[in-house]
């Protein structure tokens, strides 16, 4: 039977849990003290391992196998099976997001009174808790300041600022992290030798950076991935997880800064098509632009500065070359615009917003063959540019040569310049 990579590695044991080793350790240790909580929190981002964890906690704390809690739950008795199947007559799993209301609360309530059947615990996993309604939560309180000795909750958030301060207060609190790139390459690269899935360590980085973290996402792409490379000949190429996952390769923001240096506002217009054409927001191209050139300001203030972001090897050396030709301030105005754009991006017409700001992020050309008197209104204009030219004349002695120089082709402005020119040569010369 085909089972999606991010059920079938769901972790079993604490050890398999990926990149949360604080809560890992203090879990454990609790654990070998044989100091349960009446309540924990497991707060953090989506897919990093709380309901995983919930279950491991609630297998530790049931596993038949031994009398007293564990850290090595067998996984094949009665109880632990139970959990893993969401089967368990002692585990209660509830998803508050669709049981928000105060009667399903009161019938849980009621049911901690009763003593597991098979386990020691009666063990409550209320997940996305922050859901819960106010009334739930006020019932809630009183059981779990006071609740019966075999009773667990376990409640699970990714909003933990919605949970009332008086419950937080009560519960042994765990903050999940976003895995760290280094940790989710490495468990995607021993998930992918396991499954035979023949894919490059480039490709791998490129799922791990899409995933930013959140391990869930990176099993789910890992496996999309998998199922597009039926020929199993070539391995999975980096380029179908960008697209897959809907971000953009990093060479490709490299050709768009290039083109702004460059000028070549109708090359960027073209990309910014394809991705749209793609599918890509306008919101994303621009979050995902303004992250890049910030790594290019990175990259400018602090060449060794690579570990700062989180770019591959060969695009950080191109930064490299790329920097040279913008200044610091060009770079730091070239955010501050995207960023004064960040509004936009909501509106409906977000696509021409972004077209027109990549269009202005180009800096205008150097205007060729600027003459001194393209700004001169009037005569005082000629002798003042002048005096500055040849700062060792006088007023009368630039009058003078005003009189004296003939208009070319009817115009003096020129011939002046050429005057002036000329004379500034020979003074070099002196
Ligand atoms: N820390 C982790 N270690 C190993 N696998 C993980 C970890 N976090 C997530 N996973 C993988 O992602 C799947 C989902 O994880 P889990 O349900 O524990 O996430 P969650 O934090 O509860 O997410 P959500 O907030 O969306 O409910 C797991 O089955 C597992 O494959
Ligand atoms: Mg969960
Ligand atoms: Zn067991």
């Amino acid at each position: 039977m085909y089972q999606p990579l991010h059920l079938k590695y769901r972790p079993q044991i604490l050890s398999e849990v990926i990149g949360q080793q604080h809560i890992v350790d203090t879990l454990t240790n609790a654990q070998a003290l044989h100091k349960i909580a009446p309540a924990y929190l497991f707060a953090g981002p989506k897919g990093t391992g709380k309901t995983s964890t919930a279950r491991i906690l609630a297998k530790s704390l049931n596993c038949q196998s031994t009398q007293e809690p564990t850290t090595q739950p067998c996984g094949e008795c009665n109880s632990c099976k139970g959990i893993t199947a969401s089967s368990s007559l002692d585990v209660t799993e509830l998803d508050a997001a669709s049981n928000s209301g105060v009667e399903t609360i009161r019938e849980l309530i009621s049911t901690t009174q009763f003593a597991p059947v098979e386990g020691k615990f009666k063990i409550f996993i209320i997940d996305e808790c922050h859901a819960l309604s106010n009334q739930s939560w006020q019932a809630l309180l009183k059981t779990i300041e006071n609740p019966p000795r075999h009773v667990v909750f376990v409640f699970c958030t990714t909003e933990v600022n919605k949970v009332p301060e008086t419950i937080v207060s009560r519960c042994q609190k765990f903050d999940f992290r976003r895995v760290k790139l280094d940790e989710v390459i490495n468990y995607l690269a021993i998930v992918a030798k396991s499954e035979n899935i023949n894919i490059s360590l480039v490709a791998i980085k490129a799922i791990a950076k899409a995933s930013k973290g959140h391990l869930r996402d990176s099993l789910k792409l890992l496996d999309q991935a998998s199922l597009l490379n039926t020929e199993e000949i070539d391995p999975i190429d980096p380029n179908w997880i960008w697209e897959l996952s809907g971000t953009i390769p990093e060479y490709e923001l490299l050709t768009i800064i290039e083109n702004i240096i460059r000028g070549e506002i109708k090359g960027n217009l073209g990309i910014l098509q394809d991705w749209v054409e793609l599918g890509k927001q306008p919101i994303t191209i621009h979050a995902i632009l303004v992250s890049f050139l910030k790594d290019l300001l990175v990259c400018k203030t602090y060449p060794d500065g690579k570990h700062l972001t989180q770019l591959e090897e060969d695009t950080w050396s191109e930064l490299i070359t790329i920097s040279q030709s913008w200044s610091i301030s060009q770079i730091q105005s070239a955010i501050t615009l995207l960023m004064s754009r960040q509004n936009m991006m909501r509106d409906e017409a977000a696509h021409l917003w972004l077209s027109a700001t990549l269009i202005e992020l180009v800096p205008p050309a150097p205007v060729e063959n600027t003459q001194p008197w393209q700004n001169w209104k009037n005569q005082s204009c000629a002798q003042i540019w002048a005096a500055e030219q040849l700062p060792h004349l006088t007023q009368n002695e630039i009058s003078d040569l005003w009189e004296k120089v003939a208009p070319i082709n009817g115009k003096k402005a020129p011939a002046w310049v050429k005057a002036i020119n000329s004379l500034k040569a020979e003074v070099k010369k002196a």
